[in-house]
């Protein structure tokens, strides 16, 4: 399975002011968002295209056209959400699942609290979000459920993965791509990402 960087100065740039922890909740929503949309492009480089005719303002010709419709973006919520507009900003007619998970601070392990997600999943190419890959735990329950749901062409985006976290994915599905914009170092002992950016949904919602 393969794991996709991005590798740019403005994503480098834009990630030192997530990672801030004097960064306020609004810079911090729109970088996640800005972060999401370049992910998206990264995630979509390989995707199938039809051929349309079309009229320029000079004549005739065949362009490419995507169909939007296949496209099913699930976020993990609640920080997953905060990646949404991202990609609805670029395709914009993707149907939208909802995963509701939250972590166990004390086991670490997830427990999924709501699930609903576009119908015919075995025929979309389904985007899962979540700006932390962990442990692991909740994008491989996540996955999990999707593929239950008849899902086959799974990618997941997130913005910062830990080793840790990679590995585990890998193992267990191994046909998943993953794309993200930073590769920490490691967990700590509370399952934070080092360095990291501290809990995502807090920062995305100003809940702390
Ligand atoms: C965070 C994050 C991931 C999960 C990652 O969510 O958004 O969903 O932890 O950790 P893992 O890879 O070890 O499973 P959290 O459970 O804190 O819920 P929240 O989005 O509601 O804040
Ligand atoms: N979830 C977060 O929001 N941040 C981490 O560092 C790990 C899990």
């Amino acid at each position: 399975m393969e794991v996709t960087k991005l590798n740019h100065p403005l994503v480098s740039h834009k990630l030192s002011i997530l990672r801030n922890k004097k960064t306020g909740t609004k810079e911090f929503r729109e970088i996640i968002g800005e972060l999401s949309t370049i992910l998206c492009y990264e995630a979509m480089k390989d995707v199938e295209l039809e051929d349309v005719e079309i009229e320029t303002p000079i004549c005739k010709t065949i362009g490419k056209k995507l169909d939007e419709d296949k496209f099913a973006f699930i976020p993990i919520l609640r920080a997953g959400t905060g990646m949404l507009d991202g990609l609805m900003k670029v395709i914009p007619n993707a149907k939208i699942g909802h995963i509701g998970m939250y972590r166990d601070e004390k086991t670490l392990k997830p427990n999924t609290y709501y699930y609903k997600t576009p119908k015919n999943l075995e025929s979309r190419e389904v985007f899962v979000l979540d700006p932390m890959l962990a442990t692991g735990g909740s994008g491989i329950d996540a996955i999990n459920m999707l593929k239950e749901s008849g899902a086959k062409k799974i990618k997941f985006l997130c913005i910062i993965a830990a080793p840790e976290g990679i590995k585990k994915m890998q193992e267990i599905h191994p046909d998943v791509k993953i794309y993200c914009a930073a590769i920490d170092e490691k967990l700590n002992e509370h399952g934070y990402i080092v360095p990291g950016l501290g809990d995502a949904g807090d920062r995305i919602f100003g809940t702390k």
